[in-house]
């Protein structure tokens, strides 16, 4: 294998294993994973060779833009060695063309692992169902487990550890409010989702993640109770307030959501050395201000940056 790594340091027990929504992995590997990608920044940013999969193909499949999953996982592919590649909504027509279970085991015969985002979680639960190489959910409309693991990596770069530490997600309860209740309640730092009555994350998930919490310790808090959830925050967080496939209800959106802004007067209430996260792209004047996304302008692009070692880990991990 042509890297310097040395190989017996890397978890083997994760191969042929999909990732999905993060409900897959015990809290243990969710940290096993964590560490994997400080180590590939590592070797990343010092320019070591890593190329652990060496020969593999990996399909990316998109059904929704991007600019940052697309990216980086394509580097990231090839930076491991392996060949990416991208299969487009016009090629494959998931579930339309041909059957979901036709696609993936035909998709199998050909590379070693499937990377998608689209828009429902069941579709690509039944793509992992029939796929016999590991699928990567790369965003639906319920979950963003690759975002949320770089997110938890900056935040432990920033801080060192996550208990004691309070994230608080202002804005919808979609597909990032879900996956960081998930992942913060895994890794043990405290989270909770301001979001106005209607638009609060789904209640199944939230009973998940306080499942999760106790065992880590954690809590899982969801309000409307804007000042409440800010205060003595260390993290604050924030995402777009119409997702992809909601952009004609942007408008009325930008009405509904306009008291759940991260401006300068949020972050007074939050603990002085607070960080503001944004999985990006960020829409100036609605969920964040111009001078706020600059201030964490640094902290907020080593978070984009962070998709690329923590979306190697996790091939690195699973990929057989
Ligand atoms: N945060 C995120 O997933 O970015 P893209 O939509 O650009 O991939």
């Amino acid at each position: 294998m042509a890297t310097s790594v040395d190989t017996r340091q890397l978890p083997t027990h994760m191969k042929g294993r999909d990732f999905l929504t993060f409900l897959e992995y015990s809290p243990q590997e969710l940290q096993e994973l964590l560490s994997l990608a400080a180590h590939l920044k590592k070797l990343k940013r010092s320019r070591t060779p890593h190329r652990l999969l060496e020969g593999r193909s990996v399909a990316m499949y998109f059904e929704k833009p991007s600019n940052r999953t697309r990216v980086s996982f394509e580097v990231g592919i090839s930076d491991l060695g392996a060949h990416p590649f991208m299969l487009r909504k016009e090629e494959i027509n998931l579930g339309i063309r041909e059957t979901i279970a036709d696609t993936a085991r035909t998709l199998a015969r050909y590379v070693d692992c499937v990377m998608i985002r689209t828009f429902a979680q069941k579709d690509v639960e039944e793509l992992a169902e029939w796929s016999s190489v590991p699928v990567i959910n790369g965003l639906t409309d319920d979950y963003h487990p690759c975002q949320v693991l770089a997110d938890l990596l900056t935040v432990q770069e920033r801080f060192g550890e996550f208990k004691g530490r309070k994230l608080t997600y202002l804005g919808d309860g979609n597909n990032m409010a879900n996956s960081l209740m998930l992942g913060c309640a895994m890794v043990g730092m405290d989270v909770t989702i301001a979001s106005p009555s209607g638009y609060q994350p789904r209640p199944d998930i939230v009973e998940k993640a306080r499942t999760l919490a106790k065992e880590s310790g954690a809590t899982v808090a969801v309000s409307d109770d804007i000042k409440a959830a800010v205060k003595d925050a260390s993290v604050l967080y924030t995402d777009v307030w119409a997702s992809m496939g909601q952009e004609a209800e942007a408008e009325a959106r930008k009405q509904i959501f306009k008291d759940y802004q991260v401006n300068a007067a949020n972050m007074a209430l939050a603990l002085p050395e607070a960080i503001v996260l944004h999985c990006l792209p960020a829409h100036r004047g609605e969920e964040i201000t111009a001078d706020v996304l600059e201030k964490f302008a640094d902290v907020i692009f080593e978070q984009a940056e962070n998709r690329l070692h923590a979306q190697k880990a996790v091939m690195a991990a699973i990929i057989p």
